[in-house]
């Protein structure tokens, strides 16, 4: 398996090989591997001729320096399961200072008020350094095909936008959430929730469920509240948001509209863990 630390070796290897290569599949992450990530390498790996992942804790997306402190770094663990996949996987996982050059700040970006809405709201700065990154990986890997998990549903909208907006050649592909047995959608910051918050955060998704199940009667104002409440009574489980909104434009659901398609976006504390999590409505 071939493992880059450095772009200009990674950009040299992939201008020699891209000549016979149909397409780039690309796969960004920040490690800390799950199922999940694995299911975007699968997709890549059947629709792609080359299949390149990043693995990179991107610290200008970070708005919370004890979160980016505690986020998972596991590289060894990380490329046995990416090895699981396929040996032919491009691995790039570069230093802060590959990407950023000593100037570890991001560039602005208007992504049309979608940053605005939910995780911007209360994560400020976080989309322009998820920007910033992307941009940067895609201008590096030039990939024909880049996929994100649709768990993170903003961030993907967002990067649809600023591939739209700055005309890069690349289709961005969302794919399915992976769910532990239990519901709990499979992320990076679940290995820092202890087993008993792993159970209990069953919770989040039978919510989110049952706000699907909800809002087939009832109004989005409505469904709002009960979810609100759900949560005042739980002893573990401190809400940050709960918000329906249109999926295209991620503007608060006001009114339901019959042509419109909604989803269900909820970020909840368990121990100073943030998770998030989201569910089509309609
Ligand atoms: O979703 C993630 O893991 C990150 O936000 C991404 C897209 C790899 C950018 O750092």
């Amino acid at each position: 398996m071939l493992i880059f630390n450095n772009q200009n070796e990674l950009v040299a290897y992939l201008a020699s090989v891209s000549k016979t290569a149909s397409s780039i599949g690309f796969v960004p992450t920040m490690g800390a591997l799950h199922e999940g990530h694995l299911s975007l390498l699968k997709e890549s790996e059947t629709n792609n001729s080359i299949t390149v992942i990043s693995i990179f804790v991107n610290p200008t997306q970070f708005n919370n320096s004890e979160d980016l402190a505690k986020y998972p770094r596991t590289l060894e663990a990380d490329v046995a399961k990416i090895k699981t996949v396929s040996d032919d996987i491009i691995v790039y996982a570069p230093s802060v200072e590959d990407i950023y050059h000593g100037n570890t700040i991001s560039e602005p970006f208007d992504f049309d008020g979608l940053e605005h809405q939910m995780e911007g709201q209360f994560r400020p700065g976080h989309f322009n350094g998820v920007g910033t990154i992307v941009k940067r990986l895609f201008e590096i890997v030039k990939p024909t095909n880049a996929y994100f998990g649709e768990k993170d549903f903003q961030q993907l909208q967002i990067v649809k936008k600023m591939t739209e907006k700055e005309k890069l050649p690349v289709n961005i592909i969302g794919c399915p959430i992976f769910r532990e047995p239990n519901g709990l959608a499979m992320s990076s910051r679940n290995e820092r929730l202890s087993d008993t918050e792993r159970k209990e955060a069953a919770f989040l998704y039978k919510t989110l469920q049952m706000s699907q199940k909800l809002f087939a009667t009832k109004s989005a104002a409505e469904v709002t509240l009960w979810v609100q409440k759900a949560f005042t009574k739980h002893p573990t489980f401190e809400l940050e948001y709960f918000q329906i909104a249109d999926e295209a434009t991620l503007l608060p659901c006001i009114r339901k509209s019959k042509t419109k398609k909604y989803r269900a976006f909820i970020a909840v504390f368990v121990n100073n863990i943030r998770l998030i999590d989201t569910i089509s409505l309609n």
